[in-house]
């Protein structure tokens, strides 16, 4: 049985972060503005850490100006809040996250509510995700943009194919269902209550796991030759005590690289692609604030 080719986000991501970097160097000499982006972290989720600051380092490589906000973990909501206004209103933030999870006495709707759309480096305001599910311009999710980059290195042509993503996340699975759907796919969206989850992933061309159940794709449900894009980021538990799990995706990798036709590994793969769709997000906010839209 052939190999799928792998699909190598680390890779791409850094290819991405180069052109990034040019496209920045590029902005402040023609328009004089550096992009600028802030990130809130409210409290010290060991992970969370972690992925702020992967950000914090790209966007300070890609040449942008960088503000790290922290909040202790039993901060108000009204804290946060008025941080996110604050930033709103900084002309040197062109765009800025709150990472979640937030701890529990901060609603994140209200939180995301309240960022400006237009400095919303995610994508998760809802005037955001409205515009995607509408067809027009506005910020698109990261991980979801990232999945099609990698998507578009297996594919050269979407139109008319079967993509199945597994997941219904407002993060993930309902941005990446638009930009399938954006790319003239027939698309059908499934979670962890989907009957017949198996045959249904097996209709695919393109199947986007983003469920957050590590190794629930097996190989034979897998249409051979497919584009398998493996969003998932699990650890399971240590076989020896004392030592860290292993991290798996939402495939089972070794089974399903015997049967599709293109891959993400899990790590290696949407991970870093995320952090430079970020910095891609944050760049175009930057040349929009600017009225310098490519
Ligand atoms: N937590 C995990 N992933 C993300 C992300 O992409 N954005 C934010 N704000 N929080 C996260």
């Amino acid at each position: 049985m052939p190999e799928a080719r792998i699909l190598d986000g680390k890779a791409a991501a850094a290819a991405l972060r180069l052109q990034i970097a040019a496209e920045a160097a590029r902005l402040k000499a023609r328009h004089g503005i550096v992009p600028g982006i802030a990130m809130v972290l409210v409290g010290d989720d060991p992970a969370s850490q972690v992925y702020v600051r992967s950000k914090t380092r790209a966007a300070g490589e890609a040449g942008f100006h960088v503000r790290d906000i922290v909040l202790a973990a039993d901060a108000p909501e009204a804290d946060v809040l008025a941080q996110v206004a604050a930033l709103n209103a900084d002309p040197q933030v062109h765009g800025f996250l709150v990472q979640l999870p937030l701890p529990p006495q901060v609603d994140p709707e209200r939180v995301i509510d309240a960022i400006d759309p237009a400095k919303d480096a995610d994508g998760f305001h809802v005037v955001n995700a409205g515009r995607l599910a509408m067809g027009r311009d506005g910020v698109v999710p990261a991980t979801p943009l990232g999945c099609m980059h990698l998507i578009r290195r297996a594919r050269a042509e979407l139109a008319g194919l079967e993509a199945v993503v597994i997941g219904r996340s407002n993060t993930v699975g309902k941005p990446m269902a638009q930009l399938l759907l954006r790319e003239h796919c027939t698309v059908t969206i499934a979670h962890s209550r989907t009957r017949g989850l198996a045959d249904i992933a097996r209709r695919a061309d393109v199947l986007v796991a983003a469920v957050g159940r590590p190794e629930i794709v097996r190989g034979d449900w897998i249409k051979p030759g497919a584009t398998v894009i493996d969003v998932g980021i699990n650890r399971l538990p240590p076989e020896t005590p004392g030592e860290k799990g292993r991290l798996v995706g939402d495939v089972a990798f070794a089974e399903a690289v015997a049967v599709a036709g293109a891959i993400t590994p899990v790590p290696g793969g949407v991970g870093p692609m995320t952090i430079a769709c970020l910095l891609q997000n944050t760049l175009l906010l930057a040349r929009r604030s600017a009225g310098a839209a490519a």
